[in-house]
């Protein structure tokens, strides 16, 4: 069986900083929602129409839109011997919608990125700063964090005793030599 792992956290947590290392190191592909949104609105396909003023709000893009999504990247080839999914699922109802499109199959661990609120909004300005992504503004942000404690939190007490928390804060490879430790527990 492939290596099934979702990283779960909050806006600025590190979920792609730390996915994308991991993906390297374990040869499976790294599946963000937000970068394939992003993507999509920056292509101006139908799907990027859809989520762009939804995401710029910091709102949740539609379950049935994000879900098709994953389900189609999830199919692809590259996914047959594992994937490290990152930003999905985000409420208990994309969950339910994982483990069916997986039949059943166990997502292996869950790693828990926590930062504390402070940090990741001086994060999320300080990307601001630099990148200028159009969600990363502090009314944003705030809403991203809403959204995280309403609808994604929940996750935790969700996937219970196949997650693992990891402290966020520190050197990225010191993060991320956390995240293999936790890895092997
Ligand atoms: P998404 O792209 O998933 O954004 P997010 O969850 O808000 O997460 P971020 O990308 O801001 O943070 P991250 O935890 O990945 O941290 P990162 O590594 O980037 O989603 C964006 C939007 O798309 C959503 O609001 C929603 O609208 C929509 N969407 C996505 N998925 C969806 C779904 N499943 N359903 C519905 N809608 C969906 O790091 C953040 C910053 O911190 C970076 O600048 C980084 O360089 C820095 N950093 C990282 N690690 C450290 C460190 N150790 N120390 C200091 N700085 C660090």
């Amino acid at each position: 069986m492939g290596r099934r792992i979702l990283f779960l956290g909050p806006p600025g947590a590190g979920k792609g900083t730390q996915a994308k290392l991991l993906a390297r190191a374990l040869g499976v592909p790294h599946v963000s929602t937000g970068v394939m949104l992003r993507d999509a609105v920056a292509e101006g396909s139908e799907l990027g129409e859809k989520a762009e003023a939804i995401m710029a709000a910091g709102d949740l893009v539609p379950d049935d839109l994000v879900i098709a999504l994953v389900e189609e990247r999830l199919d692809r080839a590259d996914a047959a011997c594992g994937y490290l999914l990152d930003g999905f699922p985000r409420n208990v109802l994309q969950a339910e919608a994982l483990f069916r499109a997986i039949g059943g199959e166990a997502i292996e661990t869950v790693l828990l990125l926590e930062v504390s609120e402070d940090e990741l909004v001086a994060r999320l300005l300080k990307r601001a700063a630099d990148e200028g992504r159009s969600d990363d503004n502090e009314e944003t942000i705030r809403r991203r964090l809403e959204v995280y404690q309403d609808e994604t939190e929940p996750l935790v007490a969700y996937y219970g005793g196949s997650v693992e928390r990891v402290y966020g804060v520190g050197l990225v490879n010191d993060v991320f030599a956390r995240t293999m430790l936790a890895l092997t527990n």
